[in-house]
């Protein structure tokens, strides 16, 4: 099992600034969806800050969903579900439902990963999920005002487009524009390390 465990090092230098940011933003009660959770190294980090609420993670990559069982197979962590195969850009979530008493949905370092029908996919599936006054947090690079806010921000995003040129560090106007298009309510910005940013909002 061991060998399917795949590791991020960018998860242990971000998950204490970004913990601390949930612990005061997130609803204080219901269940989290995690999409696109990766190595799954984050899920094992915050679940138990919000026990005995569950952490319910995802991928759409089967590898990720791999690592993500691996982690919390060998973890003691008790209030880690099941991974779900989730992909943003998808019409239905499979969970629609399901009575998950999902409150919040938190997405790490995705939508400048993915084509931008993955950041739309997120926000109507935010709008199909939560309920009123739910929070969606995501956190990444971004750039405002149409800037990259760091050189190595701006050296990132040409990577990423080398990679796909449907890649990309987003604008946050336009993101924040999508996500109140669905009646998702831009709440804060918090400036993290890395020249990353925390962006939260509020369903209606
Ligand atoms: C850079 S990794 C970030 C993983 C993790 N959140 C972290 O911070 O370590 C990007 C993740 O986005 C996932 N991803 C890409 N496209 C996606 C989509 N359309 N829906 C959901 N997840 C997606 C990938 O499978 C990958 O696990």
């Amino acid at each position: 099992m061991d060998s399917l465990k795949q590791y991020a090092p960018a998860t242990q230098r971000n998950r204490e600034p970004i913990l601390e940011v949930l612990l005061r933003a997130l609803p204080k009660s219901g269940n989290i969806l995690e999409i696109a959770s990766g190595t799954g190294e984050h899920s094992l980090f915050f679940a138990p800050a919000f026990g005995p609420r569950q952490w319910i993670p995802s991928d759409p990559n089967p590898m990720a969903r791999d690592s993500i069982e691996a982690w919390r197979k060998d973890s003691f962590v008790d209030n880690i579900q099941p991974k779900l195969n989730i992909n943003a850009a998808s019409l239905s979530w499979g969970i629609e439902e399901q009575e998950l008493n999902i409150t919040t949905i938190v997405n790490i370092n995705m939508i400048h990963i993915s084509p931008w029908a993955a950041c739309l996919g997120l926000m109507e599936g935010a709008k199909r999920i939560l309920p009123s006054g739910g929070i969606l947090y995501l956190y990444g690079p971004y750039k405002q005002g149409g800037k990259h806010t760091a050189v190595s921000n701006e050296s990132f995003d040409q990577s990423l487009r080398s990679q796909n040129p449907e890649w990309g560090v987003r604008n946050l106007e336009d993101v924040i524009k999508v996500a109140e298009e669905k009646g998702l309510i831009f709440q804060e910005k918090v400036e993290m390390p890395a020249n990353n940013l925390s962006v939260i909002f509020q369903k209606q």
